[in-house]
């Protein structure tokens, strides 16, 4: 993992965070967001779930297609067909299951060891920007990386906090060191 590098555009925790701002945007309260690093099956996967609004069957269809978008600002949405792209150039593919009221999945799955494959990144700081900007959406972080698992629950960590709020600057440095740290403990020095 080349965490400790400056963040490039293609690495999956940028994806990751593009996809968890879509769920914000359709109002979920609870974001799970989890990886699975499987390096014997040659697989990474990727899911992010979320409570929001949903979609029906035809803009599950549209949100693949980088000219659909319900944004106002700007006619073209990138964030989904740019993770789709980056999964299908490694062999593996991107679904989405959504239900309109209910919420929305988006899964990718990537061929780990395909040259293309990008590189995890800084989860941390992906974590960061979306407990910071979001202190009261539940995230629900997990990453397994050959069978070892890291997890952080924002929901019980600011319970713990009581009265300090998440998002205070000396919990999120404690957050991304602790994620740091979790990431670190799992892929054992890799
Ligand atoms: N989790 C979600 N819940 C509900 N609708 C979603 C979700 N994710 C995506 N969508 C819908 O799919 C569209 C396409 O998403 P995509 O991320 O590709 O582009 P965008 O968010 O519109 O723009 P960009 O990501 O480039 O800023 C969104 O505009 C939204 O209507
Ligand atoms: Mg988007």
């Amino acid at each position: 993992m080349t965490s400790t590098e400056a963040n490039s555009m293609e690495d999956v925790s940028l994806h990751i965070l593009d996809i968890a701002q879509n769920s914000i945007a359709a109002g979920a309260s609870r974001i799970a967001i989890s990886i699975q690093d499987r390096p014997g099956q040659d697989r990474l996967e990727i899911r992010i779930c979320d409570n929001g609004k949903g979609m029906d069957p035809d803009q599950v269809k549209s949100a693949t297609n980088p000219f659909y978008t319900t944004r106002t600002t700007r006619r073209v949405g990138l964030g989904i067909p740019l993770f789709q792209a980056s999964a299908e150039a490694t062999g593996g593919y991107l679904k989405i299951y959504s239900e309109k009221g209910t919420g929305t999945v988006v899964q990718a799955v990537f061929h780990r060891r395909h040259m293309d494959c990008p590189p995890m990144g800084r989860m941390e700081d992906t974590m960061a920007v979306l407990v910071c900007c979001n202190p009261d959406v539940q995230f629900y972080y997990s990453h397994i990386f050959s069978g070892r698992k890291f997890v952080l629950h924002s929901g019980e960590i600011q319970q713990k906090l009581g009265e300090i709020s998440i998002a205070d600057p000396d919990v999120i440095v404690w957050i991304k060191e602790y994620i740091r740290s979790g990431l670190e403990e799992i892929y054992g020095g890799v």
